[in-house]
């Protein structure tokens, strides 16, 4: 495969080696997210997150790693399990579409509670806003997308400052940013789990728990169906250049799911771990109520996915 492709109209790298050695290069930096936002914004909030800093990078990553530190991996994967049971039980004998009812809600609303949001269904609705306008130059700035993702981002500020002393702009940014990081790569990480197993055998009705478990059925998505198929750079010559994540597959140095390097995600064993709460709960006390409608763009997720309580 060649290291560098001109696709389209854009500049892909899609050699893990070449793709390692970009994000290990500190003249290759994050699309830069402008400056002066109104505080409160969604701009606001890409200009204080760790994701698209680049001077202030270190202290901002070492804010969302020590918020993630409070957090017990082992603790998010029960506390997911229960909620998606709860959920479950909740539906009664209806079927329920699993990707707008369970796989982005219940992630987010796990953590937001961990994190001290004063209501998580809310918070969670409030980053289902944010996620889609969160990267540099993805909406913009007076469009619709934009003005609901701010007051998303007001919702949730709002919250956090109810239960929690003053932050910092940088401190409460922190918090937020991992909600709105955790919310989409998670929900497909959960989307084409659920999808690889019904295809070996949760459609078929056969028994639904891999027999390498629901840990080895995420680990195994990862590898070969990640999540988050893309990272850009601006090259030292200003260019800007895509990195493929899903180009690693089984090389023995690694997958690159989530990234390498020094931006590599901090959160990596806390989406596994609420992946695999989720799973288990669906796998366990579920089953397939219809084909699952499967989006046309990789990675392959359902759009829509109808699962019953058995
Ligand atoms: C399956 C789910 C997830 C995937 C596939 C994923 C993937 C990634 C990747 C590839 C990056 C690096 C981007 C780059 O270098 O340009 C990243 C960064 C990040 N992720 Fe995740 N992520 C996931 C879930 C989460 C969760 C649950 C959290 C927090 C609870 C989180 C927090 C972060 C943060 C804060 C960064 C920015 C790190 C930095 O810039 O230093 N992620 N993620």
């Amino acid at each position: 495969m060649p290291t560098v492709q001109q696709a389209a109209d854009r500049t892909e790298i899609t050699d893990p080696a070449a793709v390692r050695e970009i994000l290990l290069d500190p003249g290759y930096v994050v699309p830069h997210p402008g400056r002066g936002a109104d505080f409160g914004t969604v701009a606001w909030l890409r200009q204080h997150v760790a994701r698209f800093s680049t001077a202030e990078h270190y202290q901002r990553r070492q804010l969302a790693a020590d918020l993630l530190g409070q957090l017990d991996p082992g603790y998010l994967r029960g506390r997911a399990s229960q909620v998606t049971r709860t959920i479950v039980g909740a539906a009664g004998n209806e079927p329920f579409e699993v990707m707008s009812r369970v796989a982005r809600p219940v992630p987010v609303m796990v953590l937001a509670d961990s994190l001290h949001a004063s209501d998580a269904a809310r918070a969670a609705d409030a980053v289902s806003a944010i996620a889609p306008v969160y990267q540099p130059g993805s909406a913009e700035p007076e469009s619709r997308a934009e003005l609901v993702a701010n007051v998303g981002v007001a919702q949730l500020i709002s919250q956090f400052s109810t239960l929690l002393p003053p932050q910092s702009d940088d401190a409460m940014a922190a918090r937020i940013g991992l909600l709105v990081q955790a919310h989409d790569a998670t929900a497909v990480l959960i989307g084409t789990a659920l999808l690889a197993e019904y295809e070996a055998a949760y459609g078929a009705g056969q028994p639904a728990l891999p027999a390498d478990g629901t840990a080895g059925l995420v680990a195994r998505t990862l590898r070969g169906d990640p999540p988050a198929r893309w990272t850009r750079r601006v090259s030292p010559a200003g260019e800007l250049v895509w990195l493929s994540l899903a180009c690693a597959g089984d090389d023995p140095a690694g997958h690159l799911a989530f990234g390498h390097g020094p931006r590599y995600c901090p959160g990596a064993a806390h989406a596994q771990a609420l992946a695999v709460g989720v799973l288990q709960a669906l796998l366990e006390h579920c089953q397939p109520a219809a084909p699952p409608v499967i989006g046309t763009e990789p990675p392959r997720v359902p759009t829509q996915f109808h699962l019953v309580a058995q």
